[in-house]
């Protein structure tokens, strides 16, 4: 069967879709798959006629965010993830948190703060700082003084017109891998120094950080199955579906706040997802091909 495997795109996440897509054409291959590897730097890009699927890789902008699932909703290529409506909304944070609270899922208080100064801020240090829509952590920054947050709405300017403010959460770093209807073990993220930002996310790319993973996250069963019903729950507001990454913060007293969705989330040697996977035995090209099979079911 040959795939077209659509990497790369124009954002700040290129270099991890590169290293992501290398590790999942190897798996493929390693299945017995025909490759066809289709760089994607815009809309001008080519599929093959005789590919059965195109399995998208793009993490964040254009790939992430559902232009790339519309224009192949528009040519007819089946595609694997979350659909483009679905996308759309996932890809923003502000916008899914609305589906979060919607829904009755927890996540931290936040305002969509505009960078020009014209309205008082109403989130109270220490915050967060988002891009509304980005991936990787690019451009998040953790205020906990005033002059921390002048230099990150400085940063944020770089980005767009607004940024994401949200409470800061004190606690745990987790994340939830999502296969179809089955919820993966929970991953405890300890980055040895710092929060899990661009360097203790991607060693590879910046040869600093560092991380330890725990999987199966030590938790009990009752905050356990609490987290993976708010991940689930989260996932599905936004209409999402086949596959993805849900983060989250456990605060101190065991309460979950759900921070974001990924609907392309990195697949890299690094990346968590094909480790939660591993934790119930499914290896990484077996991941690869669910992810094939339950965008074509
Ligand atoms: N945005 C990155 C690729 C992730 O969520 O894994
Ligand atoms: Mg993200």
């Amino acid at each position: 069967k040959k795939i077209a495997v659509l990497f790369g795109g124009p954002g700040s996440e290129r270099e991890v879709s590169v290293k992501t897509a290398e590790s999942v054409v190897a798996a493929l291959k390693s299945k017995g798959a025909e490759v066809v590897e289709v760089d994607v730097t815009g809309p001008d890009f080519e599929v093959p006629a005789d590919a059965l699927i195109a399995m998208n890789l793009i993490h964040g902008t254009f790939g992430e965010d559902g232009q790339l699932q519309a224009i192949l909703e528009e040519r007819g290529i089946p595609y694997t993830g979350a659909g483009a409506q679905s996308s759309r909304i996932a890809f923003d944070k502000g916008r899914s948190k609305e589906k979060f609270i919607a829904a009755g899922v927890p996540t931290p208080r936040s305002q969509n703060y505009l960078l020009d100064g014209s309205q008082p801020l109403d989130i109270s240090i220490p915050l967060v700082s988002k891009p509304p829509r980005e991936g990787s952590s690019v451009g998040v920054n953790i205020c906990r003084t005033e002059e921390e947050w002048t230099k990150a709405v400085e940063e944020a300017k770089k980005f767009g017109k607004d940024t994401l403010v949200e409470e800061f959460i004190e606690g745990k770093e987790l994340t939830i891998g999502i296969l179809g209807d089955q919820v993966l073990p929970i991953i405890h993220i300890e980055p040895v120094e710092g929060f899990y930002d661009i360097n203790n996310k991607y060693p590879w790319m910046t040869g600093t950080g560092k991380t330890l993973y725990h999987c199966p996250a030590e938790l009990d069963e009752v905050t356990t199955k609490r987290i993976q019903d708010a991940a689930m729950a989260a996932f599905k507001s936004c209409g999402t579906e086949v596959y993805g990454r849900v983060d989250i913060m456990l605060r101190h007293d065991n309460e979950p706040f759900v921070l974001e969705i990924n609907t392309i989330p990195g697949m890299t040697s690094s990346s968590l997802l094909p480790k939660a996977a591993l934790a119930v035995g499914i290896d990484f090209p077996d991941l690869c091909v669910r992810i094939i099979e339950l965008s074509l079911a």
